[in-house]
């Protein structure tokens, strides 16, 4: 596509792309909309910066370009509940999602993307990194690619690794179904309902092992694929600004957030976008 509207700069030949001359708080029109959707189905990041939204123009945005869902685990913002604050405080040591993931795969349909905007961010660091699983399942053999295309695997909310990376924010305001576990089988290979192309759809946060396999015979295989799936030629990495944001295709990407401020405070607010079964 040629873009009329919009410039791109990628920010490594996987994945990501800051996107330039737009301001998101005005009205956008349908071929505004679709340079932004092809750009975000191309770079599965898209990176906006200085945009200053106030949650009313935040989630009109986010309607452009799909359906806000609300996150089970913790409550929105009050009069906003589609609206999560994503937040470490100066005293606090642990991270919101703080591991490498794709936003709630323990979900029967997971969200088909997440935007992310910066609020207040440390001086330096909570960058947060993105991993392209497209690249990742084609890194495969032929032979692995055709065993985990037949195969399913078991994601759960209540993976410790990534239950204890919420836990603050559980317990400050608890959501819906924030006391309830969570569990979904999804192939291990999705093709992406849009473009065709296949992603290997695991991840640590929430992926418990292969559906027929024990956990101990599941964690050689989802342990290569895991170190598979985020080398480092398959990534970016996104420096924060106040009024940045981020729209990641949670179908085909994964993030995660570096914890290396200790000490200050970050702020982002958060909407997922409601997405399908993964097939
Ligand atoms: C998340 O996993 O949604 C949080 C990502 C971040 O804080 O950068």
């Amino acid at each position: 596509m040629d873009y009329t509207r919009i410039r791109i700069e990628p920010l490594s030949p996987a994945l990501g792309a800051e996107v330039s001359g737009v301001d998101l708080s005005g009205t956008l029109d349908d071929t505004l909309i679709a340079e932004l959707r092809h750009a975000f189905l191309t770079h599965l990041v898209i990176f906006f910066r200085d945009q200053s939204l106030s949650p009313d123009r935040f989630l009109a945005f986010a309607r452009c370009m799909g359906e806000p869902s609300e996150y089970p685990m913790v409550k929105g913002l009050d009069g906003y509940p589609e609206i999560t604050e994503v937040i470490k405080k100066e005293n606090e040591r642990v991270n919101f999602g703080g591991i490498w993931h794709s936003d709630t795969t323990y979900l029967e349909k997971p969200p088909m993307g997440t935007m992310l905007l910066a609020r207040e961010v440390p001086p330096v660091g909570g960058d947060t990194l993105f991993a392209n699983m497209f690249l990742a399942y084609e890194s495969l053999s032929p032979g692995l690619q055709r065993l985990l295309d037949g195969l399913t695997a078991i994601n759960t909310s209540d993976k410790d690794i990534a239950a204890a990376t919420r836990a603050d924010r559980v317990r400050d305001r608890p959501g819906g179904s924030g006391q309830t576990v969570n569990s979904a089988e999804h192939p291990i290979v999705r093709t992406h309902p849009e473009t065709g192309r296949k992603a290997l759809y695991i991840n640590p946060g929430h992926t418990v092992r292969i559906a027929g396999f024990s956990e101990q015979e599941s964690a050689p295989i989802l342990e290569y694929l895991y170190a598979q799936q985020i080398r480092v030629e398959f990534t970016c990495r996104f420096r924060w600004r106040v009024g940045s944001l981020a729209f990641w295709d949670n179908r085909a990407a994964q993030h995660y957030p570096l914890n290396d401020y200790h000490g200050y405070r970050r702020a982002m607010q958060r909407i997922t976008l409601a997405g399908d079964r993964p097939r």
